[in-house]
């Protein structure tokens, strides 16, 4: 089964048993200041696993895009990649672990048809620490799930990792118990690293044995858990009912099920192929591309290709959620995948632009997720764009390290401070660094320049970390002023320069508003002085600003403004500037907002107007 029959089986499976399916939340988190990308399908759920109600009820099923930065440097194995699609089924305080293990056994056994003789099953060993037992109710319900369906049953206490290794399996072992740092999931990972407040719970995890041999470069003996790919995790249901209060752990006041399923894990599993690269339609379509473009094989360029194809396709999705290639936060990321892509492809064909790639991604995906086809010019684009600026960095990086080995002929060494600054200010890539002064046998003082990468990286982190990600810096009372301030700005660019003008990016600190939107050209000291006319008129008129929650199509038929990118629930707040049915501006917004214009102080002015990518321009605003 492909991806797509795969999906629709799975939220039809839930549906049928009262779900409700809800479309999946953008990559970039919309209130979650601690992180910078839907990494799971849990993360947007939150609130409603802690108690709130979710419009939709306490059954939902859904395909979450995921992203997940920290495993770029895994890509290149048959299994890892940064985008994903994460089935999910949630119990928010409804049916828990006697319906949700067998409901997950007969999905992926009848539904999908996996051999149940090569699934897998682990559970939560206990921790006498936590005063949290061993989950002898999971495996009960196992065992009884695998006796009739007259498999063998057997249990095997395993405890840690290491124990997994040195004990191996033995026949008819079936369920495994394993300690926190496997079979215990939270945000944060495992109990110790959870914050005060965070919420977590043991789990039951299902690997699909694809019978390859054990790699003994991994530990004596195989197991559920090993890492040579013999047994590949497919799914996890989560057992969500703990959260962490002063140090320990508290009952929730409901009990909840987080299920989530790698969408091409399974896909590999039901076509028994180990290699999710292959198993998947779009990743196979940009490996067969890359193929007949450069007359290579896929299994002589393993991780060059997967490395592109999973990339670009994270980059495209990316990009489809309103993010643009840049050096800070999610759109550091893009550029990242963006230029290894490039990188990789250059070296085995430099005449082949990776936007000739992306037609197909998006048309691999475009019945499911139909925001990737209407922004697929702005994909595009963004591509086109990023590979032309990176290229000339590359020219540029490549002559500064010319005349940096000419400078130093005399010996073989060359100064790791030279190597970090061509890094650093030019973005030339490390792995190409590497290879040119291998080539030229000229080495560097590699752990030196490391040093002073992590230095450089450690120090942006940090000014990255305190930005809040809903385009607001914090929630001062100046901040709050210009958010509300922006809102009048974007409609009086709307009237001045016509409706077409639509929003491409904010970003809000206690200084100045930042707007990015799409125009193509420079504005005239007319249109400018009129846009900061209609605005202070605004401020000057006190009109009060009022938050309504509404069903998304009333807010949709009200005219309300949404953002780029942006994927709604189907309970959304606008802000409407003035009262509702005589707004002045409305726009699906999660404030804060001033409660009425006359508190914003000051006179608004446009400091700085320019354009910010093709087709697309940024004002800087201030009050002052
Ligand atoms: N939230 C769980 C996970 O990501 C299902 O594995």
């Amino acid at each position: 089964m492909n991806v797509q029959t795969i999906r629709k089986k799975f939220l039809d499976f839930y549906a049928a048993r009262g779900h409700a399916v809800i479309p999946s939340a953008s990559l970039v988190p919309e209130n979650d200041p601690t992180t910078l990308f839907t990494g799971s399908g849990m993360q947007p759920l939150v609130p409603y696993l802690l108690g709130e109600k979710h419009p939709k009820g306490n059954r939902l099923v859904d395909s979450q895009k995921s992203f997940r930065a920290e495993d770029i440097e895994e890509v290149g194995d048959n299994r890892h990649t940064t985008f994903f699609e994460m089935l999910g089924n949630w119990s928010l305080g409804d049916y828990f672990k006697k319906e949700q293990l067998p409901w997950v056994y007969a999905l992926l056994t009848e539904e999908i048809g996996l051999d149940p003789t090569k699934l897998y099953v682990t559970v939560f060993d206990g921790d006498a620490d936590l005063g949290i037992p061993r989950d002898d109710e999971a495996i009960k319900i196992w065992e009884k799930i695998f006796t009739e369906a007259g498999i063998s049953s057997k249990v095997a206490i395993i405890g840690s990792e290491q124990k997994g290794y040195e004990k191996g399996m033995s026949e008819g072992e079936r369920i495994f118990t394993y300690d926190a740092t496997k079979n215990w999931w939270s945000r944060s990972g495992v109990p110790e690293n959870m914050p005060d407040g965070e919420l977590g719970g043991p789990d039951s995890e299902i690997f699909y044995d694809f019978g390859t041999e054990h790699d003994t470069a991994w530990g004596a003996h195989c197991h559920p858990n090993c890492d040579c790919g013999r047994f590949i995790e497919i799914g996890n249901s989560v057992f969500m009912e703990y959260i962490k209060r002063g140090g320990t752990f508290e009952k929730l006041a409901q009990k909840n099920v987080d299920f989530g399923g790698g969408l091409e894990r399974i896909a590999a599993a039901s076509q028994d192929e180990a290699d999710i690269f292959l198993a998947t339609d779009s990743l196979r379509g940009t490996i067969e591309t890359l193929e007949n473009e450069t007359a290579l094989k896929y299994a002589d360029h393993l991780e060059s290709f997967r490395v592109v194809a999973d990339h670009l396709r994270g980059a495209v999705f990316m990009i489809a959620d309103g993010v643009r290639p840049s050096n800070t936060e999610q759109g550091y990321f893009v550029r990242r995948l963006l230029r290894r892509s490039i990188v990789k492809v250059n070296k085995v064909k430099p005449d082949l632009s990776i936007v000739t790639l992306v037609p197909q991604i998006i048309a691999s995906y475009q019945s499911h997720y139909p925001e990737l086809q209407s922004a697929q010019k702005e994909i595009e684009e963004q591509i086109q764009l990023e590979e032309t600026r990176f290229k000339a960095t590359l020219a540029r990086g490549l002559s500064k390290l010319e005349k940096l080995l000419v400078r130093h002929t005399d010996t073989s060494e060359v100064p790791a401070e030279d190597v970090f600054e061509i890094m650093t200010s030019d973005g030339f890539p490390r792995e190409l660094v590497q290879e040119i002064l291998h080539e030229k046998n000229v080495r560097t003082q590699w752990h030196e320049v490391d040093a002073l990468v992590d230095a450089h990286q450690a120090k942006s982190r940090a000014g990255a970390a305190q930005k809040f990600k809903g385009g607001l810096a914090d929630s001062s009372e100046k901040t709050t002023q210009l958010h509300t301030t922006h809102h009048l700005l974007l409609k009086a660019l709307q009237m001045v320069l016509g409706d077409q003008v639509k929003q491409r990016g904010s970003n809000i600190t206690g200084e100045r508003l930042r707007i990015d939107f799409s125009h193509g050209e420079k504005l005239t000291d007319e249109e400018r002085a009129e846009v900061e006319r209609i605005v202070n008129e605004k401020i000057g008129a006190h009109l009060p600003i009022v938050k309504t929650v509404m069903p998304k199509e009333a807010a949709e038929k009200l005219g309300a403004e949404q953002e780029f990118g942006q994927k709604y629930p189907d309970m959304v707040s606008v802000y409407s500037i003035g009262e509702l049915d005589n707004a002045f501006s409305i726009e699906f917004c999660g404030g804060p907002h001033v409660e009425n214009t006359g508190d914003i102080e000051g006179v608004f002015r446009i400091a700085k107007e320019k354009a910010s990518s093709a087709g697309v321009r940024r004002i800087r605003g201030v009050l002052e």
